[in-house]
């Protein structure tokens, strides 16, 4: 069921460190990455239909391509390891296992958009990993595989690791951008057509660390070989970090279109202690929630995790058995969400509070049947009035736990 194209050299001892990541493959793609030229580069990613694996399964190669060439600009590439949504836990395991892996990653993705400055913009917490890449960025140097001259190539490229101050917000795209320019991570509004993303006024590409690391194989093996995996329209392999009540929970890699019952049921060893599935959340916490009897002929892929009433997002799936309370679920997530909305919009910095005082008032009891229709109606205004997408997701997954287990709401209401 795993096929390991990523996670290929997470199980080896000390694969983190320059000389074990050499012996094991890294950074080989470079001589035929500056065999080719960036602009078929570009059409390799695009043809391999490699998606975006920060939640929104946007296409790379498309992305890539908004980056005017030539520029008369600089143009940058970020990467974005925030990481901060709740149940996912995956660019950890790059970042902790295969630094080198990414720093390859960046370096074809920059080639490939003539951009000669990379940052990686790091979630505060994430401490440890970014002492790691540190390392691994400073031995990559020592090495000559960044710097003036790549591997002694007539392209330069530099890499700055940058740490947030630990805001989820800072984990949308634009929010990153203006925290990465030094200023408040508020999200920006968009523009109506397609753009690229702007860092100090010149074009960027962000990119999610698992997308870059997933950048060298299609370079190296080219595009049929990724798309020998997955779906037509999801090809390739994604990291999905199960979490929750399964007995062997973990970063497993699958490729997309992996039957989520066979996931939970085998790979994951079954329910905790031979417990029953109550509900799944399929791609971190901003996802509508799945009952267990939604859940039987879901495939992992976004076509059909969307079919079937939500998003494969992050692949952060969280499982969860009959124990669970799902008024609590929810109360948990929206302190969550309000404590990190960026408060730039109204309806989103009150909304968000209001749920999580009203969800708060039902678990002690005292809720009557107008604070949830008074939920419904606050989860209208977070809907499509808002700067961010962050409001309308807040006020999607609400509706789905209401409707979806609207009987455990109504149990605690007086
Ligand atoms: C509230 C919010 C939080 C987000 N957090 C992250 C994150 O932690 N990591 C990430 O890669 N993308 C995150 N995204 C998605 C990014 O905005 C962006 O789409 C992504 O980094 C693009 O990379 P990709 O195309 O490789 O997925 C978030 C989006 C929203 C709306
Ligand atoms: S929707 Fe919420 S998180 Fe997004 S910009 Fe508005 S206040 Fe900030």
């Amino acid at each position: 069921m795993q096929v390991k194209i990523v996670s290929k050299n997470f199980d080896i001892p000390l694969s983190h460190t320059l000389d074990v990541a050499r012996a094991n493959g890294r950074y080989q793609t470079l001589e035929t990455l500056f065999s080719k030229s960036p602009d078929a580069i570009i059409s390799e990613v695009e043809k391999s239909g490699l998606r975006g694996k920060g939640g929104g399964g946007a296409l790379t190669g498309e992305k890539w391509r908004l980056i005017p060439s030539p520029s008369d600009k600089p143009t940058y590439l970020v990467v974005n390891a925030d990481e901060s949504e709740p149940g996912t836990f995956k660019d950890r395991q790059i970042l902790e296992f295969d630094p080198h892996l990414l720093i390859e990653g960046i370096i074809c993705s920059s080639y490939a958009i003539g951009a000669h400055h990379a940052y990686i913009y790091m979630r505060g917490e994430y401490v440890f990993w970014a002492k790691r890449v540190q390392e691994a960025i400073d031995e990559a140097y020592e090495a000559g595989i960044l710097g003036t001259h790549v591997l002694g190539h007539d392209y330069a490229l530099h890499v700055t690791l940058h740490r947030g101050g630990g805001a989820y917000i800072c984990g949308e795209k634009t929010a990153l951008l203006e925290s990465l320019e030094g200023k408040r991570g508020h999200p920006r509004l968009k523009p109506k057509g397609k753009e690229p993303e702007w860092f100090f006024g010149c074009p960027t590409v962000v990119n999610n660390v698992e997308t870059i690391s997933s950048v060298p194989f299609i370079v190296r093996e080219g595009f049929e070989a990724y798309r020998a995996y997955g779906t037509p329209e999801s090809p390739g392999t994604m990291l999905f970090g199960i979490s929750g009540h399964v007995e062997k929970p973990g970063v497993y890699e699958l490729p997309y279109g992996t039957p989520m019952t066979k996931v939970i049921d085998e790979l994951c060893g079954g329910i905790l202690n031979g417990g029953k599935l109550k509900a799944v959340i399929p791609g971190g916490s901003s996802v509508h929630i799945l009952r267990a009897d939604e859940i039987e002929n879901i495939t992992l892929d976004y076509e059909s995790v969307k079919a079937h009433g939500s998003s494969l997002g992050t692949g952060g799936m969280i499982v969860m058995d009959e124990s669970v309370s799902i008024p609590h679920v929810m109360k948990n997530l929206f302190e969550f969400y309000h404590h990190e909305s960026c408060g730039q919009c109204t309806p989103c910095r009150e909304g968000t509070g209001w749920v999580d005082a009203i969800l708060g008032k039902i678990l002690d009891g005292k809720g009557t049947k107008k604070d949830l229709e008074t939920i419904l109606d606050v989860c209208d205004m977070l809907n499509g009035k808002t700067i961010c997408v962050f409001a309308p997701s807040v006020a999607f997954i609400a509706q789905s736990y209401l409707k979806k287990f609207k009987e455990e709401f109504e149990a605690l209401l007086k």
